[in-house]
């Protein structure tokens, strides 16, 4: 055990970026990571955003690929939460139309993470909610 954690913190520390920390680091002011839908409901006046379970739960649902090719879903949904970091739109937007009246577009996040952060913390979305429904 220690020799595995000890190969994969120095193999984060040497190629990547830890996606959570870049979570907690660039996206938790906004987005919190956990919180039941009724909850989210209770406290919709003081949440800047949508909860990145919810988050990730839309983009699950409504990135749809032909013959249901896992690799592709996941490749297509990285690209789609990487542009979205630097590029957000009404026309692009996944969220439910009331959710965008009430938080807003989300303001861009442009200069404010590598190439390798994106890379991380959007695997790290679609990894830490794999199997959480929201
Ligand atoms: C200043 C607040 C703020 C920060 C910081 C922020 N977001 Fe957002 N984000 C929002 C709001 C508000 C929305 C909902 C409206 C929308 O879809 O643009 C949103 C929506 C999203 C969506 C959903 C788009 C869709 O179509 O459903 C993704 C993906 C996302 N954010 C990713 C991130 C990631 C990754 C980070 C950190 C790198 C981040 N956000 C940081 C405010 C923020």
């Amino acid at each position: 055990m220690m020799k595995i954690t000890l190969i994969l913190g120095t193999a984060l520390s040497l190629f990547g970026v830890d996606g959570y920390s870049v979570y907690q680091k660039k996206c938790m002011q906004c987005h919190v990571e956990m919180m039941e839908k009724q909850e989210v409901l209770k406290h919709i006046n003081t949440l800047k955003a949508p909860p990145m379970v919810e988050v990730s739960n839309r983009l699950r649902e409504n990135i749809i690929i032909a013959d249901e090719d896992q690799d592709v879903k996941r490749r297509v949904t990285i690209a789609f939460i990487k542009d979205y970091i630097e590029n957000p739109s009404v026309q692009y937007s996944m969220c439910h139309p009331m959710a965008i009246e009430k938080f807003g577009i989300m303001p861009s996040q442009k200069g404010k993470l590598s190439e390798k952060e994106k890379q991380a913390v959007a695997e790290w979305i679609i990894d830490r909610y794999a199997k959480v429904k929201f």
